[in-house]
Order: structure tokens, then sequence, then C-alpha cells
């Protein structure tokens, strides 16, 4: 095997929109009330897009900031990968407008749907290049602009959402003892679920045509129950196979990474699995629920925080629509 076909995050970054919605502005739009959305929910504020802001400009800013934090320069990259289900448009895809965006052409871009998952699935295809190409450099970018595709009528989801995107830079790695180390990744999917969870009008299940009214299909749907239960019991249940694997406990675990999608749920994978305080990333209460943005907005956050010492492990988690869901290990 090539000394480096390890992948290993080397940079990361984030970004989100400078204008802040909070529970006080929402009690403006819909009926609900500050009370409501933090007790269900832990949410207090997000972040959502200024007039003509895309997700490739949410992007842009995140891949700028990994970009410096791994000390390259948009020039060194090979591969470009964004995850997303809110792009700028059907096509082009999001990867190759951000690739523009950086002002570099000619390299491998392509972008990846996976919901809320879409980062941890995009971490598996990184490993894959560098284990194909070790001397790939690849950027890879969770970026959403939810509230394109969010239904400000419906209280029940519009509360829920907020935009921002978040990016890693990764590399081959040829020493073991190589800080962002990617150990394994682990991913599930299964369509039984597709109607729980979804954003169909406009798509080719439901073309548009001249002179359509929008309406609420072409907004996130979702029985949110039903996916707060498997969101849990997936989260749970990966994260301990994923650990199983590799021949390691909860214990070796300095820090869970989880998809911020509601306060409740992180709450409730934490205790499952034995961890709660320090040792749970949480900052859905400031950014909502940025789907493929949210695992690597937190990743880049808890780094820069120092929560992420060297030699600590990190356990990411995600779940989302279609449904996916999946776990990864990072060593620091
Ligand atoms: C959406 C969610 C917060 C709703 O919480 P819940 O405890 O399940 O609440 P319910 O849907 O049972 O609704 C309870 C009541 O609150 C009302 N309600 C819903 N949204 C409300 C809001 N924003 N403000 C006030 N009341 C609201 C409902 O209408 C319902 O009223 P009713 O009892 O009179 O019918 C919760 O189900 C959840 O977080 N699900 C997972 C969502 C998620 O994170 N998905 C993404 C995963 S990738």
């Amino acid at each position: 095997m090539n000394t480096l076909s390890h992948a290993r995050i080397r940079g990361t970054g984030f970004y989100v929109p400078e204008r802040i919605l909070t529970n006080a502005d929402l009690e403006k739009i819909v009926e609900t009330s500050d009370e409501w959305i933090t007790t269900r929910t832990g949410i207090k504020e997000r972040h959502i897009v200024a007039k003509g802001q895309a997700a490739s400009d949410l992007a842009l800013e995140a891949a700028k900031a990994a970009l410096a934090d791994a000390g390259l320069a948009p020039e060194d990259l090979t591969h470009l990968i964004v995850s997303t289900v809110t792009p700028d448009s059907f096509t082009p895809a999001c990867s190759c407008i951000l690739q523009h965006k950086l002002g570099i052409s000619g390299r491998v871009a392509m972008d990846m749907n996976a919901a809320c998952s879409g980062f941890l699935y995009g971490l598996e295809q990184v490993r894959a290049i560098i284990a194909l190409k070790p001397e790939s450099v690849v950027l890879l970018v969770g970026a959403e602009v939810l509230t394109s595709r969010t239904n400000w009528e419906d209280r029940a989801t519009c509360v829920l959402f907020g935009d921002g995107a978040g990016a890693v830079v990764v590399t081959g790695s040829a020493d073991a003892a190589d800080s962002g180390r990617i150990l394994d990744t682990l991913l599930y999917s299964d369509g039984a679920g597709a109607d729980l969870l979804m954003i169909t009008g406009g798509a080719s299940s439901e073309p548009y045509a001249m002179g359509h009214v929008v309406g609420p299909s072409h907004f996130i749907r979702m029985q949110g129950q039903d996916v707060f239960k498997l969101a849990v019991r997936s989260m749970e249940s990966v994260s301990r196979e994923i650990l199983e694997r590799n021949g390691l406990s909860i214990d070796d675990v300095a820090l869970l990474i989880p998809h911020q999608a509601n306060n409740r749920i992180i709450e409730a994978v934490g205790k499952k699995l034995g961890l709660s305080g320090e040792r749970v990333y949480v900052n859905v209460d400031r950014y909502g629920n940025t789907s493929a943005a949210s695992v690597p907005i937190a990743l880049a956050e808890a780094r820069a925080s120092g929560r992420l010492p060297a030699g600590s492990l990190a356990l990411l988690t995600a779940f989302g629509g279609g449904f996916t869901w999946g776990a990864a290990l990072v060593r620091f």
C-alpha cells in the first residue's frame, strides 16, 4: 500500500451568513414561541442568507477558511466535492461553480446528495480518492441554503433550519501519528422512509409546468416524531458499530460531534452512548439544523476552540433524509 494512502484532515473551516433570525423574529412569522422552540429543539437562533447569496457563496468562504487552516492554496486542490440538498442550480453542480469562484479550473468537481449525512458520505468518497490517488488534495464542503426550501407558513418545520457551510481539506498521510487521520467511515441508507422527510416539488417526480404556483411540496416536509425516533436509534447503533469494529470503546472518545438537528436528539444519543457534557459538541442553539453543513461546522468550531487536542479521538455521526446515516472516526 502506498504510504500516503491514508486520508488526513489537514484543515477545517466554516462560514455562516451574517443575518441572524431569532426565535423572537419567528414569533412574528408563525404562531410559535421562544419557549416552545427552545424546549422542543434547543434552537435559539439561526443564520440566514442575504438576498442573492447561494450555496456556492457560503461554500466559498468555508473553503477559503479550510485552505488557510491547511496552509494550502486553491491551486493545490485536485478534487472538489460539495454535499448539499440546496445547490445553486440543478445544473451546473455547486462544486463546479465553487471551483470557478476559487479561481481554478480543470479539477474533478462533483456534488453529493445524502441530506444531513452528506458530509460523512463525502468523507468516505474522499478516503476512496486518496486510496486510489494518494497525491490528491481534496476539498470537501457541506453547504446549505435550507431557507430556500423552507415553508415559512409551516411552524413545525420553519423553526428548525438555518444556512451555512463547513469545509475540510484532506490529503494523504504518510505518518500514523499525523493529526486528523480518518480512521474509518461507516454509512447506511434506507429508502423505505423517503416520504417522512422530503422536498419533491419541481423535481422529476413532480415537474414544473409553466404557470404552476409554488405549493407546500416545493419545501421541506417532515414527519417530525418519526424522524426523531429513527435519528436517535440510527446514530446510536452506527456509533457503537464503528467503535466496535475498530477495537475502540466509548471511553476512547474525546468528543462526540453529532449532526445538529435538535438538542433533544443530541442529548438522547449522548445519553444512550454514555457521553455527556464536555464530551458532546453542541451548537444547534446558534445555527439550527444546517443539514450537510452541520457536522463540518461543528468540527471546525470544535478544533478552533481547542476541544480536539493532539491525540484525541472524534466520533462524528449524522442522520438525514433518504434515510441516510453514518459515522466516522478521526484521530487528531
Ligand atoms: C419537529 C419537532 C421539534 C416537533 O416536536 P414534537 O414534540 O414532536 O411536537 P409535535 O410534532 O408532536 O407537535 C406538538 C404540538 O406542537 C405544535 N407545534 C409544532 N410546531 C410548533 C411550533 N413551532 N410552535 C408551537 N407549536 C408547535 C403542533 O402543532 C402540535 O400541536 P397539537 O398537539 O395541538 O397538534 C420534533 O418532532 C423533532 O425535532 N423532530 C426531528 C426533526 C429533525 O430534527 N429532523 C431532521 C433530522 S435530520
